[in-house]
């Protein structure tokens, strides 16, 4: 019997990150969106976290001392009838392979480039993790208030430098002192720029728009001294950039957004709150609602099977792909967040936990804001549902699903983990904690903290840590110290890359024995080749045809199994 209602569910929700570079505005976006759901009522809520005051997911003392946000977790807010999960993704200087998993919670991603510095590295490897798993990109290039560059070049470069094609939906008209605002490209309407401040005084709500077919257009391009010369020069750029957009540029291809193949490019300022809602409307309309992901069927005594679980199915199913242990330091508890994929989430359900094989009942479901849990009584495909983990069990990569009416158990495909960069050994200032070191090591693992790579015939004897971001490793001591009482020292190793190796031809001898690689092997025993530069490792793959070298390990699923 189908479950009332889950088309529409479905249907009204856009579950989606945003990924930048520091400083490209994402706290400011973030911001402007959570003011259209109505989900804040003061600028500056989110923002406040920069100022170390309370806010939406400020919570760990380490981030209160950096006032910056470590965590990941979910801003849901309702927009005209839809309900818009944004995942947020921390927005420091350094980030984790936190930010990468909760981009597989996610449906779409929005790409944030600000308008001077274009594509930037944080948002290059973003980006690689999102094509990867063929998300949906969403581009909005920021600050057009400011000097910029060439919104031509800025387009050359996403094919580039990421190689993904690009079909701008708006147009900017000038930029810096001399911007006048967007042409949008649908519509065939100019939206003339105003800072903040000045729309505030003038309480407008919407930008003035006109027709750009009016003779009158140009005109109107002058800005406040009404400069006839300037409009004209500004309006015969924007002519003939329009004209090689029609011709040279991309067209837009719905089939190939949703397959992450091209990406539709939005201008604006996020800070004058100029050009947000045209973007949120549009977004709403071409990005995915959640859909179908695989399933794994173990069988008895042949392979597994791989399905697709539609969302609507009638059967629940959710999987975690961030742990947080002692969020709330009072009661040192572990919460797990679920990204529902399937059928009808209600508080209380029983499920199968897919990995230990038994059945569990999700009684504490929470949703998290501005400091405040709240009990979350039922739940849909594309929502995020954070669950307390009293016995420990939950893992990065567990799925839950119910069985009733007959339904097989299945996992989904595992999160996988991503290769790091920096690298660690942890010194322990006192030998008699060696024991809470690694309980603490294991756990803070589980959470992803940082990956534990074992150096071979060492047993679990000092091992190697590896983290995506480097602050990772701070984010450890201190964790270990605050949660476990164990004060450590870290030595960091010249390595800068890991690779996962697959191949019968692996000779571990050969990489120990140079002064450049080292192999290790990772919590599951399989092979992790290290590399001291850009050059070994390039080296490693030109001289071992034979060898696969993985940037992502083989999926974590199951892991409670092998180990
Ligand atoms: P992040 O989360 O991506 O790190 O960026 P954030 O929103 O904090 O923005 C970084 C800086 O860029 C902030 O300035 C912010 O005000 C500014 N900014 C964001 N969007 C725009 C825009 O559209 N135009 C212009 N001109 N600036 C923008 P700040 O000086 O670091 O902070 P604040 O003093 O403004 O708070």
């Amino acid at each position: 019997m189908a479950i009332p209602h889950i088309e529409k569910e479905v249907e009204r929700r856009r579950t989606f990150a945003i990924i930048s570079h520091p400083d490209a505005g994402k706290t400011t976006l973030t911001e402007k969106l959570l003011l259209y759901g109505g989900a804040i009522h003061l600028a500056g809520a989110v923002k406040a976290k920069k100022n170390q005051k309370n806010t939406t997911s400020d919570w760990m003392e380490l981030e209160k001392q950096r006032g910056i946000s470590i965590s990941t977790s979910v801003l849901q807010f309702d927009y005209h009838g839809n309900q818009i999960n944004l995942l947020d993704t921390p927005g420091h200087k350094d980030f984790s392979e936190d930010t990468y998993r909760t981009l597989t919670a996610a449906d779409a991603a929005v790409m944030l480039i600000d308008a001077a510095k274009g594509v930037e590295p944080q948002t290059r490897k973003l980006f690689e993790v999102c094509r990867m798993r063929g998300l949906p990109i969403f581009t909005f290039i920021n600050k057009l208030d400011r000097p910029s560059r060439e919104p031509l070049d800025l387009i050359d470069e996403l094919e580039k430098v990421l190689g993904i094609r690009s079909c701008p939906m708006a147009w900017p008209i000038g930029t810096g002192d001399r911007f006048r605002g967007v042409y949008d490209r649908i519509s065939n309407e100019v939206l003339f720029f105003e800072s903040e401040d000045r729309a505030n005084q003038s309480g407008r709500l919407e930008p003035k728009k006109i027709d750009a077919n009016d003779p009158d257009f140009w005109k109107m391009l002058g800005g406040p001294r009404g400069d006839l010369d300037e409009a004209k020069e500004l309006y015969e750029t924007f002519r003939s950039e329009n004209e090689l957009l029609e011709f040279a540029g991309d067209q837009f291809d719905h089939a190939a957004v949703l397959a992450g193949q091209l990406t539709p490019v939005f201008f604006g300022s996020a800070m004058n709150n100029f050009g947000v809602e045209r973007f949120l409307q549009r977004f709403i309309e071409l990005a995915p609602s959640p859909v179908g992901r695989v399933g794994v069927y173990d069988q008895r005594d042949a392979e597994p099977v791989k399905k697709v679980v539609v969302p609507t199915s009638d059967q629940f199913s959710g999987f975690f792909f961030k742990i947080q242990a002692n969020m709330d330091p009072a009661h040192r508890d572990r919460v797990a967040f679920m990204r529902v994929c399937s059928g009808h989430f209600e508080r209380n359900m029983e499920v199968t936990h897919s990995r230990l094989g038994k059945k569990v009942k999700l009684s504490k479901p929470l949703n998290f804001f501005a400091q405040e849990r709240v009990i979350v009584e039922d739940a849909w495909p594309g929502d995020i549902v954070g669950m307390l983990d009293t016995t420990g069990e939950l893992r990065i990569g567990d799925t839950v699903c119910t069985t009733a009416g007959g339904a097989s158990v299945f996992e989904y495909q595992g999160v996988p983990r991503f290769s790091p960069e920096h690298f660690a050994q942890m010194l322990i200032k006192d030998p008699m904690k060696r024991k809470q070191l690694q309980k603490g090591l294991e756990q803070l693992a589980e959470e992803g903290v940082v990956q534990i790579y074992r150096q071979r015939g060492m047993g679990d004897k000092d091992p190697v840590l590896g983290a995506v971001g480097a602050l990772q490793f701070e984010v450890l001591q201190h964790r270990l110290l605050g949660e476990y009482g164990v004060d450590t020292k870290i030595e960091k190793m010249g390595f800068v890359h890991a690779r996962w190796v697959v191949g019968s031809d692996l000779r571990p001898e050969e990489f120990d024995r140079r002064e450049d690689t080292r192999c290790l092997e990772d919590r599951d025993g399989q092979p992790v080749i290290l590399f001291k530069s850009d050059w070994s490792l390039r080296w490693a793959v030109d001289n071992h045809k034979t060898l696969e070298f993985r940037t992502t390990a083989p999926e974590i699923r199951g892991t409670g199994k092998k180990k």
